[in-house]
Formats: structure tokens, sequence, C-alpha cells
């Protein structure tokens, strides 16, 4: 009895209690836990709010209007787009232009330096930035992969930490999983500059002097690089000792000093075991000039720094990958549509030196060594029939093409006048 009368009232304290705390579990699941709801609505007070937001790389759903004159448009996706824009480059590729975009834009008349950089670059990026104070349009290539998210942190922290950056500076993202596709970033930097000139420079040289105030001492020049008929040439130099050419602080930066250190054999021409690369600037004569003058000895692997009109010159062809042949490519196209290769005579520019990957330059080499030569009769037949086409075969716009092809294609100049003889008839 006495045990029966216990567990009974065992049983009635266990069910209240049950009761009690389904109850309170109802009511504080609908009106309780205040405060962590509460912390989740209330918007952040203004300390907490952050200083911007980092941009997001997701695909936008940006649409390009094609509008007739009568008003209606036609909407084309964005990176449908830029599938044909840079159709030649490996898809699939991830393009954010103006993933930081300067502000105020720059003045058309100004010259953008375009370069293209990978993350390991930043040091060197900024210093061109706080250098050059002028517009620079840059593409970042950013490997698709686990680093992602934290280099995007770190480049914000880079462009949001410095002044000079939002002021002259424009990031146009390039997230694939394809590196060194070179001629693709060099043409997305130049298609997304905003001035009608640019410079095509690579991140580790140094702009030691002031080219932009030198040019305005050269208004016959200048008026050649408004018709689209010149391309500016600074020329290119380097440390011999690796270790002296690491730090731009003790470059030089006037052309005495430079040709000083040149004469101590302490920097020579850049890549002087490549002559062919940089020797058509004929270095013995810009020592002793103090005008602008005109490369008379082309080479197909000529790759000069320049600069140039950004509407109506030839792109860099996109169907190089890797090392070798890609930034000659973009040079030997300009040089056959008839524009002439002009030597800047006081300014220069100095590379950082840093350390290579000699091995995978080597392989690449070779293949584009391949593709190059493929790339050049080809642009020969194609340059050959526009300008013939044209009526401009006649004309000094065709010497470039007539002198180089008949070096780089076996019988250019046998097979064009049969060609043309053949249509004429
Ligand atoms: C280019 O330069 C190299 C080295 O100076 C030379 O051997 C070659 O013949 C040149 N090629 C042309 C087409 O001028
Ligand atoms: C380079 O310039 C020097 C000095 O002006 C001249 O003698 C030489 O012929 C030039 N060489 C070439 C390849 O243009």
């Amino acid at each position: 009895m006495r045990v029966d009368f216990s567990y009974s009232r065992i049983f009635k304290f266990l069910f209240l209690t049950y009761l009690v705390i389904s109850i309170l579990y109802i009511f504080l699941f609908f009106y309780g836990s205040p405060h962590k709801t509460h912390d989740k609505l209330t918007p952040v007070t203004p300390s907490k709010v952050p200083q911007h937001t980092q941009p997001s790389v997701e695909d936008n759903k940006n649409e390009i209007l094609w509008a007739n004159n009568q008003g209606s448009t036609v909407p084309l996706s964005e990176s449908y787009v830029y599938s044909k824009l840079f159709s030649e480059t490996m898809q699939p590729t991830n393009l954010k232009p103006y993933y930081y975009r300067m502000e105020p834009a720059p003045s058309p008349d100004d010259i953008t330096v375009a370069t293209l950089i990978t993350a390991d670059r930043f040091q060197v990026f900024e210093k061109l930035v706080n250098n050059y104070k002028g517009p620079i349009s840059v593409a970042l290539h950013i490997s698709d992969d686990h680093n992602q998210a934290n280099i995007l942190r770190r480049l914000d922290n880079m462009y949001q930490s410095n002044p000079l950056m939002k002021k002259y500076v424009d990031i146009h993202l390039i997230i694939d999983k394809f590196e060194r596709q070179f001629n693709y970033w060099r043409n997305v930097a130049r298609f997304f500059s905003r001035t009608d000139y640019f410079l095509l420079l690579d991140i580790d040289f140094y702009l030691c002097t002031d080219f932009r105030q030198s040019l305005q001492n050269h208004p016959e020049l200048m008026n050649r690089l408004k018709d689209g008929n010149v391309a500016i040439v600074l020329p290119a130099f380097e440390y011999d000792v690796l270790n002296e050419g690491r730090d731009a602080k003790v470059f030089p930066r006037v052309k005495s000093d430079l040709v000083k250190l040149v004469d101590d054999k302490k920097v020579s021409m850049f890549h002087k075991g490549w002559t062919r690369g940089h020797g058509s600037s004929n270095y013995t004569h810009w020592y002793q000039a103090d005008t602008p003058y005109t490369v008379t000895e082309y080479n197909f692997s000529y790759e000069p720094y320049v600069i140039v009109k950004k509407d109506g010159i030839p792109w860099c062809n996109e169907r190089f990958i890797g090392y070798g042949g890609n930034k000659a490519a973009c040079l030997f196209e300009i040089y056959l549509s008839g524009v002439d290769y002009w030597v800047l005579p006081q300014d220069f520019i100095i590379h950082q030196n840093h350390d290579y990957l000699e091995d995978t330059r080597r392989i690449e080499r070779n293949f584009n060594k391949k593709v190059y030569q493929n790339f050049r009769e080809e642009a020969c037949f194609r340059y050959f029939r526009n300008f013939l086409s044209r009526n401009e075969w006649g004309t000094p716009k065709a010497d470039n093409l007539k002198k180089e092809c008949s070096k780089s294609v076996p019988n250019f100049l046998k097979d064009t006048t049969a060609y043309q003889s053949e249509t004429l008839q």
C-alpha cells in the first residue's frame, strides 16, 4: 500500500514536471530568447558598419542592351558577350571588369598603363601605382582554387588602404583554372582602359622617367600617335647582377646616370642574351640620340614596351598560352598593320629583378615557337588580302608588311604577286 501510494505520487510529480517544462518550452519557443532574435534584427549600430563591402565575385546578372534608333532593345547576358569578346581564350573563365574602379574617371587624352598581375606581384604593383600617379588598368588573374578568398581579402586591404589606388587604378579580375594566358589578360587590361592611349607594360618594370612629360616636348610624335600611325618605344634595361637590380630605389632617373651605369657595365639592354627581343630599338644609337627615331631593323622577335592608341590598333592574339611568342605576336601584328615604331630618346624603364622558374619557360617556349611560326604566315596573308582589297597594297602603309613578310614567309612576294595577277584577270 505504502509502496503503491509513493509510486503514484512520484508519477504525479513527474507528470507535473513534464507539463511545466513543456509549457515553458513552448512559451520560450514562441516568445523566448528575446536577446538572440533582437540582436539579429536590429540594424548594426554605426560603429559596427564596415567601411566598405568587399565586392562579390559571384556571377552578376548584368545584361548588355543593344538598342536601335526606335528605342527597342535586345538584351544579351554579359558573360555571353565576353565569351565572344575573348573567344580564343580557354573557357570557362570568369571575368569581372572594374571589380575596383578609380574615381573620378581619367582624362581621355591621358595614357593608361595596361598591365597584368598575379597575387605574387602585389608588392611590385603597388610600387607602380605609387610611382606612376596616372591611370592604370590591371588584369589580375586568380586561380580558381582554395586560395581565392584569401587573395581577394589581401587585394581588398591593398586597394582600400592606399588612396592612390582609388584615384588611379581599375582592377579587372580573371578567375579561372588557366595559368599564363598573357594575351587574354593583356586584351582585358587594354579593353577596359578608359583613355585614348595605353602603355603595354610588364609589371616588373620600373618607370624611371616621366614619359608623359617628355611627350609634351614632341608634339609631332603625339600627332602621329593620335592618328594611330606610331607605337612609341620606351627602351628597357636591366642590371647585370641579379641582386643589384632588385630595388628600384637605387635606379637612375635620368639618361646621363643610366649611360654611366652602362659604361661601367653594371646595366645593359634588357635580355642582352636574346638581342632579337629588344635589339631593334638600336641601343648604340639610343645612347647618342636626343631626338626620337624610327626602328629600321625590325625583327619578328622584337617585343618592346610601347605606347599606342587604344582604338584601331590590332589586339594581342589569344592563341598563345604560357611563355614565348605572346608579346612578340602583339607587336608583330601591330607592325604589319602599318604602324611604325619610334623610340623615345630620354626615357627608359628598368627591370626589377627577381628569380624565374626557368624550366616551365623552356618547355613552353618550344611549343610557342611553332605556334608563332604559323601565326606569322597566317597574319602575313591576312594583311596582304586586307591591304589589297582596300587598295592600300601600293601605299607606304603596306611597306612594313612587304619587308617583314618577305623575311618571315618563304616566297611571300612571289606568291602575292601571282595572286594579284590571277585576281586581276
Ligand atoms: C632577328 O635577330 C636575330 C638575332 O640578331 C637574327 O639572327 C635574325 O636573322 C633576325 N631575324 C630577322 C627576320 O630579322
Ligand atoms: C644603329 O645605330 C648606329 C649608330 O647610329 C648605326 O651606325 C647603325 O647602323 C644602327 N644599326 C641598325 C641595325 O639600325
